[in-house]
């Protein structure tokens, strides 16, 4: 092993919030759908420390679900659906202790652990065998989106998430706040150094700050600034469930699954106006999520999503994307990407300031070890697309 390598700025220990993380590289969120019943497996455990095993100083764990009725609940778990069924619960004492194993093992080889908590909000879909008609939707204002997105969806589809009579009331909004602070106080209780939000990509958290689809006119809708009360009022729950000593992440996209080209922030100093007050509720990080480090956010400027965020945000920022793989730019996350070695482009971007941590998936989820070839510059394994598959966890 090289006694210095061009990752090594990435290797130091970094203090957040008095919390010290092992090194800057986090394994990014990837949904696995292998805890049958909600409930982590010995072998999701296995998983994940092979990763910190592999070096990786903090893992963020695929989504976990708050218990609401618009995401998993009990419900789809008796209905015996084999995708649905595989998305791990912060809720229910088995899902618990099965978390319980899987933060042991990962401290026990040097890493710490955050869960991804996540609600679907728009992007709920029925388990096999129920109808559209039959599932609870939380939905800012019971609209999907643009009208070509609405155009795009199947009948049904679109009748059941058009409605905007079914917009989410006062009641529902405060219970999902509720879910997602009990999910953060179930995950301190079983170990978990911090809590991640998900936060992007289209999912309840985001679908409250997009015009697309948040119309309110109370005190949760209103411009971008009001948009962000929802998310200000979810991470003060959360803030207020764990105490003041675990790291809260933010993770934010301006791009969602069904339109690639979205803005969330049209200008900088928008995106200033919707990160400070979240900065402000009690985050620590924030996770610009993007598809490939190299795509840029605004016009005529070379900077990428977390350049940016760091440039406006006083907050330690996670870049994302791309890492060790490329795709191009509508590919979907589920096509197996091209193995490139871009390690020295991030390492200059790092050099450069354009971000603080480094989250990585694809490159960590086909190779557990693959931040020991970065450093000795051992070549890259090939990509084996059995890895994306559901319910993979070797
Ligand atoms: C199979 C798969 C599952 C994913 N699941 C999640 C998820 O549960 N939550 C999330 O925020 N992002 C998810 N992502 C996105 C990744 O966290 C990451 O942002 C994306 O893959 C880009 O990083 P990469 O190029 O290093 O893979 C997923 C990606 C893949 C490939």
């Amino acid at each position: 092993m090289p006694s210095s390598s061009r990752i090594d700025a990435l290797l130091k220990p970094v203090k957040i919030r008095g919390v010290e993380l092992p090194n800057r590289v986090i394994m990014s969120p990837m949904t696995r759908g292998a805890s049958p019943n909600g409930v982590p497996t010995p072998a999701v455990a296995a998983y994940y420390r092979r990763r910190a095993e592999g070096g990786v100083g903090t893992i963020f764990t695929e989504s976990v679900f708050v218990e609401d009725k618009g995401t998993m609940g009990k419900f789809d778990l008796e209905g015996g659906d084999d995708r649905q069924t595989g998305w791990p619960l912060m809720f229910t004492d088995a899902a618990l202790e099965g978390w319980r194993h899987v933060v042991d093992e990962v401290h026990a080889a040097g890493g710490l652990i955050f869960p991804q908590l996540m609600h679907l909000g728009i992007q709920r879909t029925p388990a096999r065998g129920q109808a559209w008609s039959d599932i609870h939707i939380s939905s800012p204002s019971g609209i999907f989106g643009t009208p070509d997105q609405i155009a795009a969806l199947k009948e049904d589809a679109a009748k059941a998430l058009n409605c905007p009579e079914k917009s989410m009331t006062e009641a529902e909004i405060l219970a999902v706040i509720d879910a997602f602070a009990c999910a953060a106080a179930n995950a301190k209780a079983v170990g978990f150094d911090g809590i991640a939000l998900h936060g992007g990509h289209g999912y309840l958290i985001d679908n409250f700050l997009r015009e697309e689809t948040n119309r309110r006119t109370d005190r949760w809708g209103g411009d971008h600034v009001g948009r962000t009360r929802f998310a200000v009022e979810l991470v003060r729950a959360v803030r207020k469930a764990i105490g003041d000593e675990m790291l809260i992440s933010f993770r934010f996209s301006q791009w969602t699954h069904h339109d690639l080209d979205a803005q969330l922030s049209k200008t900088p100093e928008q995106l200033k106006q919707i990160l400070e007050p979240i900065a402000e509720a009690g985050v620590d990080i924030f996770e610009a999520s993007a598809r490939d480090f190299r795509d840029t956010v605004y016009e005529g400027s070379p900077l990428n999503i977390s350049g940016w965020t760091r440039k406006l945000i006083n907050k330690p920022v996670v870049m994302v994307g791309g890492t060790g793989v490329r795709r191009d730019r509508y590919e979907s996350a589920l096509t197996p990407p091209q193995v490139v070695d871009n390690v020295d482009e991030v390492m200059e971007r790092y050099v450069a300031g354009e971000f603080d941590l480094l989250a990585i998936g694809r490159a960590l989820l086909n190779d557990p070890d693959w931040l020991q070839r970065a450093r000795t510059g051992e070549p890259f394994l090939p990509f084996n697309p059995a890895c994306l598959k559901i319910g993979y966890v070797e």
